[in-house]
């Protein structure tokens, strides 16, 4: 099956899909996403993506491209036109074409694109099993990390950092020493006494929907957190690491920077926290 993307109103073969040169996500990165899971055929917490793109766009004061119900629907068919089962669904809006110039322009509609792509159950099932190694770095990002914006290049040099030495994110570390999240991805541990941390939800960090997600069912299953920072010397100590996002689930973590975290190996918290989830998205 082809891949097709959506561009403001069409639907088009993916390869020679395309947006305006002065698009102003492409000139100044004034635009916002969202990436949906896809589990069997289903998106996973369309609500609370949607209403994270509604604030995202109000934060920055941006019009949404279209209302909630036809842009569920545009959702649907880049679904179906792509036929994923398993995968993921972007979806970026930004404050349209004009000439370039800083402030916003007048009468200019928000440019919307949608693509989709599947994902390996397999190959992240595998990632899981064996666990992923994080380095950290600082966080040079801007005061409002908060709002999903494209403008990801700390993030991108951040992940890139994790690559050049073979691994698989970076946790950001603030000017206080506690670590903010991961370049894609948030960032939770077991500290000593055995107590699951993330971080709360504030300005200096994503609102993740995979950890709003997690943090419910864990309270349902009547399982305890703590939700506070906590620094690179906890994080280092930790008993267990993990990450949580749309595209890697709840991830076991097992080495930061040089230092190996447990015996090595996922551990038994992460692996129950990882299965809580799994259960929360076929269930859905
Ligand atoms: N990233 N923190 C940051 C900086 C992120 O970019 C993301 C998501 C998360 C996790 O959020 P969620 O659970 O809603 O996916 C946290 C997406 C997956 C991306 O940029 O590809």
């Amino acid at each position: 099956m082809s891949r097709i993307a959506y561009v403001n109103g069409q639907y088009l073969p993916h390869r020679d899909a395309s947006v305006h040169i002065e698009d102003r996500g492409y000139q100044f990165a004034d635009g916002v996403y969202e990436v949906v899971t896809i589990v069997g055929r289903k998106m996973i917490d369309e609500e609370g993506h949607l209403d994270r793109l509604w604030r995202s766009l109000s934060e920055l004061r941006m019009a949404p491209p279209m209302k909630r119900q036809p842009l569920k629907m545009v959702m649907r068919e880049v679904i179906r036109q792509n036929g994923i089962n398993n995968g993921i669904i972007y979806l970026q809006v930004t404050r349209g074409v004009a000439p370039r110039d800083h402030p916003f322009p007048k009468g200019v509609p928000s440019s919307l694109v949608m693509t989709a792509k599947r994902l390996s159950m397999e190959k992240l099932a595998a990632k899981a099993e064996a666990g992923v190694s994080v380095v950290t770095v600082p966080d040079i990002r801007w005061a409002r990390r908060d709002i999903k914006s494209v403008s990801l290049l700390p993030n991108i040099l951040a992940k890139q950092e994790a690559k050049d030495k073979g691994a698989y994110e970076a946790f950001q570390v603030d000017e206080d020493g506690m670590v903010t999240e991961g370049s894609s991805t948030n960032a939770w541990i077991v500290n000593t006494e055995g107590k699951i941390i993330t971080r709360d939800i504030s300005h200096s960090i994503l609102a993740g929907i995979t950890r709003a997600s997690l943090l419910r069912e864990m309270k349902a299953a009547g399982i305890e957190m703590e939700i506070r920072s906590f620094s690179v010397e906890e994080l280092r100590n930790a008993r267990e690491v993990f990450l949580t996002s749309s595209t890697s689930y709840v991830l076991p973590v097992t080495k930061v920077d040089d230092k190996v975290i447990g015996n090595g190996r996922p551990g038994s918290i992460s692996l129950k926290l990882r299965k809580l989830y799994q259960d929360f998205m076929i269930a859905k």
